[in-house]
């Protein structure tokens, strides 16, 4: 995967059809033990919301192939001081050799894209989460033995994970439908955009019908209904989001092999029932433990790795 080194990843917009299947097929083997060394090589982290999966994911995934990992956490460092992105960007490139970056606005990182060499990895933002698209793919192509022509159904906020979603499905020819609230829909541009890359190769569906848009496919996803930063409009989405809550019923209407993945982390009994959460269809463990592997064979193809 030599095309991908020294690259950013901001969106999965920023890979080529080709280009995410090969870092997919290089998660199959770091999955069973392939090891590709980056050693000596640096990844920062440079969190402002919280996580667990993508910050032990990344750390692991460093310390797996032999590199290291710095936490830059905006309290501990200037950035909490309001030292300015360009600046903080164009120093953090002289010391590292990748940065993984998880903040509100894509702008962000796309100004500290522009000041510095290195890669940079969207590590979530308000607008995508594309590596843990890379894990959820993986987990799909796991399970199916394949990607193209399979219909996965998002219910819920047209928020982060649907927008990364839709361009991951519209890379990989499957099917996708996004159910959400009337005023909760994906952003017109990114649906526009997955429309371009998915050409005849997928189908893309925004609807409001939750029913409808369960009854036959081969992947339920769903997502917390308030993101972080969100937290003041919790209570008031509850209602709207009722209808669209992954439950038994609404996995009745689904294909009768049908998978179900979350993100995570969840809130049972809201987007999700416990029952569907810890039931016999969920891969959502397997897809936690993917984020690892995923994210191994981004950093070994971003770092040039072998
Ligand atoms: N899914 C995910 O990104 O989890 P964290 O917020 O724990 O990193
Ligand atoms: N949409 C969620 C995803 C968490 C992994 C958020 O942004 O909080």
């Amino acid at each position: 995967m030599e095309a991908l080194v020294g690259r950013d990843l901001l969106s999965l917009a920023d890979l080529s059809a080709t280009e995410l299947q090969g870092v997919l097929t290089l998660a199959t083997q770091m999955k069973q033990g392939t090891v590709t060394p980056v050693s000596k090589k640096v990844l920062g982290l440079l969190f402002t919301k919280a996580s667990t999966r993508t910050r032990v994911s990344f750390s692991v995934a460093m310390y797996q192939l032999g590199g290291q990992v710095i936490d830059l956490n905006p309290s501990v460092t200037q950035v909490g001081r309001g030292e300015p992105l360009e600046d903080t960007a164009r120093v953090l490139d002289r010391y590292l050799d990748a940065i993984a970056i998880r903040t509100y606005e894509q702008q962000d990182l796309e100004t500290f894209a522009h000041n510095a060499q290195m890669p940079v990895i969207n590590a979530l933002t308000d607008l995508a989460h594309p590596c843990q698209v890379l894990a959820d793919l993986q987990t799909i192509q796991e399970n199916f033995e394949q990607l193209s022509g399979l219909t996965l159904t998002y219910f819920g906020d047209g928020n982060n994970m649907a927008h990364s979603l839709l361009l991951g499905c519209a890379l990989t020819g499957v099917n996708i439908q996004i159910a959400a609230p009337p005023d909760y829909q994906p952003l017109a541009n990114v649906v526009q955009k997955a429309r371009q890359i998915a050409c005849d190769r997928s189908e893309i569906t925004i609807t409001t019908d939750a029913k409808a848009a369960a009854e036959g496919a081969h992947i339920l996803y769903t997502d917390v209904w308030a993101s972080m930063g969100q937290e003041d409009s919790a209570e008031s989405r509850i209602p709207l989001f009722e209808p669209y809550q992954v439950n038994s019923e609404l996995l009745g209407l689904a294909d009768r092999d049908a998978i179900v993945l979350h993100c995570l982390p969840a809130h049972r009994g809201e987007e999700i029932t416990h029952e569907v959460m810890e039931g016999s269809q969920s891969r959502i463990w397997d897809q936690a433990e993917n984020r690892l592997h995923a994210q191994k064979a981004l950093l070994a193809c971003l770092l040039g790795a072998s």
